[in-house]
């Protein structure tokens, strides 16, 4: 009987990578469009990271939160002044990007006094119990979730979700409620299937919420450090969070960190709680991160996201002229297509999206599925 408590895996086992392809225990080479679930970015074996990482190992160091790491200090730095907007001043340290939902909830509830925060339904923000409420990860067997959060219907309008109604639903509520602490949204809806949201929906959004008194937070964890054709996506829609989350294309894959990026008035007024994660922005992760972020600044990732993901969607628009095949979309190297049962009734056909991904697998080709949505995230360094 197996030891490993996994029930969802695909039977490939992947022992190698190199650039935009990973090879399984047989041999047999792929395409990686998977890329670690948008975490890869520089693409495997990058030479400047696996340099950096040999580099770190030398010094076998571990410095624990109690005292100071220059290397965090330069980091956090350097996140901030890349971010969106130019309120983020402060980054707190963290392993992963449910974890910087975490602190993001607690940093809302903590700097404004007020408990609830409102998110989009269908949305994944992580697994642990404040993301997984946050989020769309609470099933009925975890319950009770933590509670305090609102959830508004997503835009779409594939499927009629009219976003005219979302925003009026959003400024009622604002009205009706004088605790909302925050709105927590991602800039691409990534895991309910690369959802775009119309573009008058996020300045409309981001109006109310200054008009009210509510935080701006963004989860970037999937869509930052390049993947949709801009450093972060945030700024594809005019955002300027008071909060960011990050998280995954942060290490390439080297490394697990996370990061939430906060206001001063934030920090200052939130410093008091307990956000220590032990193993945040290790020595050993964070020669990881400095590497993966300087490649993607020196050869500027962003665009070669926008330029292949044009490149991409121009070839998979070809292959909405199938039945099943209800929409094509992207932002940059972030790609879905949405699979129905037929054009007219537009109804989910999750069955073959799964098929069709289980044959690109034995054609050679990784790709993912999020319900009815083939879903790519190839690394956005060398895919060519
Ligand atoms: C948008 C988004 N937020 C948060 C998370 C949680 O990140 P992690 O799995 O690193 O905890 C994910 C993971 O898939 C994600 O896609």
């Amino acid at each position: 009987m197996p030891a490993l408590a996994d029930h969802f895996s695909r039977d490939i086992a992947i022992v190698d990578g190199d650039g935009c392809y990973v090879t399984d225990r047989d041999g047999r080479r792929y395409i990686d469009f998977v890329a670690g679930w948008c975490v890869g970015t520089v693409g495997w074996k990058h030479h400047a990271v696996v340099t950096a990482l040999k580099r770190q190992a030398e010094h076998g160091l571990f410095v624990p939160a109690l005292f100071r790491y220059p290397a965090w200090e330069q980091f956090a730095k350097q996140l901030v002044d890349l971010a969106p907007g130019s309120r983020l001043q402060r980054a707190w340290r963290c392993t992963s990007g449910s974890e910087a939902i975490e602190f993001a909830i607690k940093c809302a509830r903590a700097a404004t006094g007020k408990k609830t925060i409102v998110s989009i339904d269908g949305v994944y923000h992580g697994h642990t119990y404040g993301a997984a409420s946050v989020g769309d990860a609470m099933t009925p067997d975890m319950a009770p979730g933590v509670p305090g959060f609102m959830k508004l219907p997503l835009p779409n309008q594939y499927h009629g979700v009219d976003t005219g109604d979302v925003i009026s639903r959003f400024e009622h509520l604002l009205r009706a409620s004088h605790d909302v602490a925050a709105f927590l949204s991602e800039p691409v809806f990534t895991n309910a299937g690369v959802i775009l949201p119309p573009s008058d929906f996020y300045p409309e959004i981001q109006r109310l919420c200054r008009q009210h008194g509510v935080l701006v937070m963004m989860d970037e964890v999937a869509t930052g450090f390049g993947r949709c054709g801009a450093l972060f996506a945030s700024s594809l829609w005019g955002l300027e969070p008071d909060v960011l989350c990050l998280g995954k294309g942060m290490t390439g894959g080297y490394g697990t960190m996370g990061a939430t990026l906060v206001s001063e008035e934030i920090f200052q007024r939130s410093k008091h709680i307990p956000q220590l994660s032990t193993f945040g922005w290790a020595a050993q992760d964070m020669a990881a991160a400095q590497a993966v972020i300087d490649v993607i600044l020196r050869e500027r990732l962003w665009e070669n996201a926008h330029g292949l993901g044009m490149y991409l969607i121009d070839q998979l628009r070809a292959l909405e002229s199938r039945p099943y095949v209800g929409q094509v979309r992207n932002a940059g190297l972030l790609l879905g297509m949405e699979i129905v049962k037929d054009k007219s009734s537009k109804k989910p056909d999750p069955e073959r999206a799964e098929k069709l991904a289980e044959d690109c697998a034995r054609s050679g080709l990784l790709i993912e599925t999020a319900g009815n949505v083939l879903f790519m995230s190839p690394p956005i360094h060398d895919v060519a």
